[in-house]
């Protein structure tokens, strides 16, 4: 980062205290800030982003507008395949920079005024002259940072929208816009969910978009039932019916009423324990991302592991989603109890990512925080923090 960026860590809010954007701002009303990062240098420059949507793990899109008609495809994308940036009318989103790129990863951190259960993804999209996604609503709140080059955003509420029918993208056809800006580099639009909006490149540009994440009450409940449905634990008595009466063969095909009467009863009584509840919450919202796999390091054994991190600290790797709660830590969708005497500790890992060396070294050699860390190591969910040259 240049030196205009007074902070390069702080939330990109200008002169707004967190404390006002949360309260009038967040879920509510649009914002745009003018230089939010003063003399901002994106993540990545247009080859490096180029090059990432080439890359199968990567998720991209391309879209563009060809005659009036718009075409939307799915990455990976070799290079030579994509139009020339002088061009016009196309744009490539890149979703998920953050997984793929430190900087992009560091630019994401600086949103962490909102939990880590909420942020979802850094998307970066690089577009030519007259380049965007047509109107549409997002169903998340998102920052729209301009990156690089010029994009003119015109948005507005819609009440009942309707799409254009037919279209591969969902454009909205009954958009109007009440606001306008043209949005320079640095400069930033925040826009609550629902919000339409329409971002125009004006020359060739760059845009990275703050994306968020927030369940759905349908969402939540089909990944929990698809689980419970595994082990939804109590007795498991299997019905019975010592005594029946003979049924008439022409009523034969009807559901018995005590048949009936106990199935409804389990089913109705059927309650996940608050454990098995709380468990579960941590687990999804700390899953990884869609496509995100994680390589296992050549690993060390438990004893050279802990010598080296109490000499050299450890990270959680970029892709990692940890987040904790009460007693339980929960990291890329499992859940762990922090042994007494390192919540702290273990909590500081999450908050800021990483554990320096001094950190590790006040942990005893027993302590059951160590084989725990060491799984993680195994895993490839953290690394050693690289060893300092010598000068
Ligand atoms: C874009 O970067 O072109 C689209 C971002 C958005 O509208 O959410
Ligand atoms: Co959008």
């Amino acid at each position: 980062m240049k030196s205009g960026d007074p902070d390069p860590h702080a939330p990109p809010l200008a002169g707004l205290s967190v404390d006002q954007f949360m309260r009038r701002h967040w879920q509510r009303a649009p914002l745009l800030i003018r230089q939010a990062i003063p003399d901002f240098e994106p993540p990545l420059d247009a080859a490096a982003l180029i090059e990432l949507a080439s890359d199968d793990s990567v998720e991209s899109r391309f879209v563009a507008r060809r005659r009036g008609r718009w075409i939307l495809e799915h990455g990976p994308f070799e290079a030579d395949r994509l139009p020339a940036l002088s061009g016009r009318d196309w744009t490539l989103l890149v979703q998920g920079a953050d997984l793929h790129s430190d900087a992009a990863r560091a630019l994401l951190s600086r949103f962490r005024f909102v939990p880590d259960a909420r942020l979802d993804d850094l998307m970066i999209s690089l577009a030519a002259d007259g380049g965007g996604v047509g109107p549409h609503q997002d169903s998340y709140d998102v920052f729209l940072l301009q990156a690089w080059g010029r994009r003119r955003w015109r948005i507005g509420r819609v009440a009942e929208p309707q799409l254009v029918p037919g279209l591969p993208l969902r454009v909205l056809a009954n958009f109007e816009a009440e606001r306008e800006w043209l949005l320079e580099p640095g400069d930033m639009l925040y826009l609550p969910p629902g919000w339409g909006h329409d971002g125009i490149a004006e020359g060739p540009c760059m845009t990275c978009s703050v994306g968020f994440r927030a369940p759905s009450r349908h969402e939540f409940l089909a990944a929990f039932l698809a689980e419970a449905a595994d082990s939804p634990g109590g007795p498991d008595p299997r019905f019975g019916d010592p005594g029946r009466r003979p049924v008439d063969p022409v009523d034969a095909a009807r559901i018995p009423d005590d048949l009936h009467r106990k199935l409804a009863d389990w089913a109705r009584r059927w309650r996940p324990t608050v454990a098995q509840v709380d468990e579960f919450i941590g687990r999804y919202l700390s899953e990884p991302k869609a496509g995100v796999w994680f390589d296992a390091p050549t690993a060390l054994g438990l004893k050279p592991f802990i010598e080296r991190i109490r000499r050299q600290g450890i990270a959680l790797d970029r892709r990692t989603r940890m987040l904790w709660r009460g007693h339980k830590v929960y990291i890329n969708g499992e859940v762990e109890h922090a042994p007494a005497g390192t919540r702290s500790l273990i909590r500081r890992l999450a908050e800021r990512r990483h554990l320096g060396a001094a950190d590790l070294q006040t942990v005893a050699d027993d302590n059951e925080l160590l084989p725990i860390l060491h799984q993680w190591h195994k895993a490839g969910w953290l690394r050693l923090t690289p060893a300092r040259k010598r000068p």
